[in-house]
């Protein structure tokens, strides 16, 4: 080799140890993803580095402006349920059993009446325009190929209109909305939503008039201002006002307990939405697996008279039929696509087929030939304390 040339190797050699990233993983389970060959800010190969959904998560801390990574990374306070969150799914075992024909699988559901291709779905999340200039558009689009359900936030990058034009022909997707305390507004955005073709409502009732301190995000950022818009008087009587606005079926997000999903019930809702927000709102409320639990345990007949879609943590395709197993209809993922997006549709469609991946060999190895087969007959919850304590 001449000098030159090895010069320049051991310059390159230096330069790229020196580039080389070492990222603080969080705690996620250790698959044996190697990032030494990353460089900050830098989209690492899609097909030959990322193999799940945490993979992506610690590609989009690679990659975005730390600001932007806290902002869709954080949660409230001490992130006790943003933790808990993710952890609660190694706290259920699965029982899977054999002797069962499992040569023919359906994974294909139906959420309120539309058909879709998987019962897990995008969770809406607001600013999607941080990961990639296409925004929402690339969440449209890749749930469009896949036949999954999006919603997409009124918070999003993109308009209500934008939105629904990326979508592809005849696809079904829901809109999320908030309790605005300025009534024109609701009064536009709900017409909007439904001119432009969205078939239901997520209604988010779990922020009400301020959100959670996100301190994590906050470090990157002046506005300290908690206030949303979102009206601090929100009782009963504001809800059936709301139903007045629109004839698109509503469905409350962020039920936390099984006495708000009783009265959801009671009110004749068609479905509600288990969630915590992914822990961005009340730090210390309690995961979905528990929440589900408890409607179990104290009211039942929930699910025997709506359907109840949840999310939190969901990360495997077992997280999901674990949801599923305890009653849930349809499951939503909400970071996981906000990091997916780093790539645009590209990253969201391979993140769809990683998860369903996951989801269908986890059934089949559980026995289970049709998603709706499964109940609690699956689930082992007895590390779970029950929630009621009296
Ligand atoms: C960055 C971000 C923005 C979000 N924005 C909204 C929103 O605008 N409206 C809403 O109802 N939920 C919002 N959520 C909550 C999600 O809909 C969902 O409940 C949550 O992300 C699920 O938890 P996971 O992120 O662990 O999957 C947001 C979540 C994240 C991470
Ligand atoms: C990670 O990959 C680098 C090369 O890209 C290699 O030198 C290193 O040994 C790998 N680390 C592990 C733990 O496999
Ligand atoms: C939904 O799926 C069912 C069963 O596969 C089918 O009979 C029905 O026509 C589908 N509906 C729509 C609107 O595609
Ligand atoms: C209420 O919303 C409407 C429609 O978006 C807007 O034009 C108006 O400025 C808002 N009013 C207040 C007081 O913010
Ligand atoms: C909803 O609309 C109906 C019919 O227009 C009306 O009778 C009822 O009082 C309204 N409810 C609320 C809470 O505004
Ligand atoms: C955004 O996504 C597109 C694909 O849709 C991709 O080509 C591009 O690299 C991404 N943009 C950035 C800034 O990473
Ligand atoms: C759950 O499903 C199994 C298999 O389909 C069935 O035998 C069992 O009775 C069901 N258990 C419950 C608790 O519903």
């Amino acid at each position: 080799m001449r000098p030159t040339l090895f010069l320049l190797s051991v310059l390159s050699g230096c330069l790229r140890s020196a580039l080389a990233v070492w990222i603080d993983m969080e705690g996620l389970p250790d698959t044996g993803l190697n990032t030494s060959s990353w460089v900050t800010g830098v989209l690492p190969d899609l097909t030959t580095d990322i193999w799940d959904l945490n993979d992506m998560q610690i590609a989009a801390k690679n990659v975005l402006a730390p600001k932007y990574y806290a902002s869709y990374r954080t949660g409230a306070l001490n992130e006790f349920t943003y933790q808990a969150n993710l952890n609660i799914y190694s706290k259920v075992r699965l029982n899977g059993f054999s002797f069962r024909d499992v040569s023919n699988m359906n994974v294909a559901t139906t959420i309120l009446g539309y058909n879709f291709s998987q019962p897990f779905f995008i969770a809406p999340a607001a600013d999607a325009g941080h990961a990639n200039k296409s925004a929402e558009a690339s969440l449209a689009e890749a749930a469009g190929k896949a036949g999954i359900l999006y919603a997409p936030s009124i918070s999003s990058t993109l308009s209500i209109e934008k939105i629904a034009a990326a979508g592809q022909p005849g696809q079904v997707m829901f809109h999320q909305e908030y309790i605005w305390a300025n009534k024109t507004r609701l009064v536009d955005e709900l017409h909007r939503i439904k001119a432009s073709g969205f078939k239901a409502i997520f209604l988010t009732v779990d922020n009400t008039g301020i959100n959670g301190i996100r301190t994590r995000s906050m470090r990157f950022n002046d506005d300290t201002d908690t206030d949303t818009g979102h009206a601090a008087n929100f009782d009963l009587q504001s809800l059936a006002a709301f139903r007045n606005l629109t004839t698109l079926p509503i469905v409350p997000k962020g039920i936390k307990t099984w006495q708000d999903a009783r009265t959801c019930m009671e009110l004749g809702f068609p479905a509600i939405y288990v969630s915590n927000h992914g822990g961005r709102v009340l730090d210390g409320a309690p995961t979905s697996v528990e929440v589900l639990m408890d409607i179990r345990q104290n009211a039942p007949e929930v699910f025997d008279n709506m359907e109840v879609y949840a999310d939190g943590g969901v990360r495997r395709g077992t997280d999901a039929i674990i949801l599923l197993a305890l009653g849930a209809r349809a499951v939503g993922l909400g970071r996981p696509a906000m990091f997916a997006n780093i790539w645009g549709e590209p990253g969201v469609s391979r993140m769809i087929s990683l998860f369903a991946q996951e989801f269908y060999t986890s059934l089949q190895l559980m026995g289970v030939s049709d998603v709706h087969a499964l109940n609690t007959s699956y689930v082992n919850t007895n590390q779970i304390v029950p929630l009621t304590l009296s």
